[in-house]
């Protein structure tokens, strides 16, 4: 619902939970996220939708955070790093990316990681070119590529 020229009451789940937000609606999804409510696993780098460290996944499927507008999550399902363990237990591709040695300063992992975790709900035994694949929008400065898909292809054989 608008709330005058300058903001607009939005309504989403995040990691399972309602959120409630008032925002601008120029206002970006990682902004919200990190400045609004305090989830700053999702990094923000490049802010203009070229290095992926903001990937997210909306309704399941990854996103730059910082290219959408949080207006548009609007009763959507927002998943985020912060959502993706359960009871305490790292998320299988967590635990890979540790096993893996597969980041150095860690900036871009969140987003390498939210990337994989959707692979692998769509194929949950991935070659090597399909974590490629998957992570291509994931810029790591670090240059931990070789490392990362290793992960990614480790992960799905722990899962299945
Ligand atoms: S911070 Fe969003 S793509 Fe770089
Ligand atoms: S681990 Fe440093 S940017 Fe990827």
């Amino acid at each position: 619902m608008l709330r005058g020229p300058g903001e607009a009451d939005i309504a989403f789940t995040v990691n399972g939970a309602p959120a409630k937000v008032r925002a601008a609606p120029r206002r970006t999804l990682l902004d919200t996220l990190r400045e609004t409510l305090a989830l700053t696993g999702t990094k923000k780098v490049c802010d203009e939708g070229t290095c992926g460290a903001c990937t997210v996944l909306v309704d399941g499927r990854p996103v730059y955070s910082c290219m959408t507008l949080a207006i548009t999550c609007e009763g959507k399902s927002i998943e985020t790093i912060e959502g993706i363990s359960k009871d305490g237990e790292l998320h299988p591709v967590q635990r890979a990316f540790i096993d893996a040695d597969a980041f150095q300063c860690g900036f871009c992992t969140p987003g390498q990681i939210m990337s994989i975790v959707a692979l692998l709900r769509e194929n949950s035994a991935p070659t090597e070119d399909d974590v490629r694949r998957a992570v291509a929008g994931n810029l790591c400065r670090c240059g931990a590529y070789p490392n990362i898909v290793k992960a990614g292809v480790s992960a799905g054989k722990r899962k299945s």
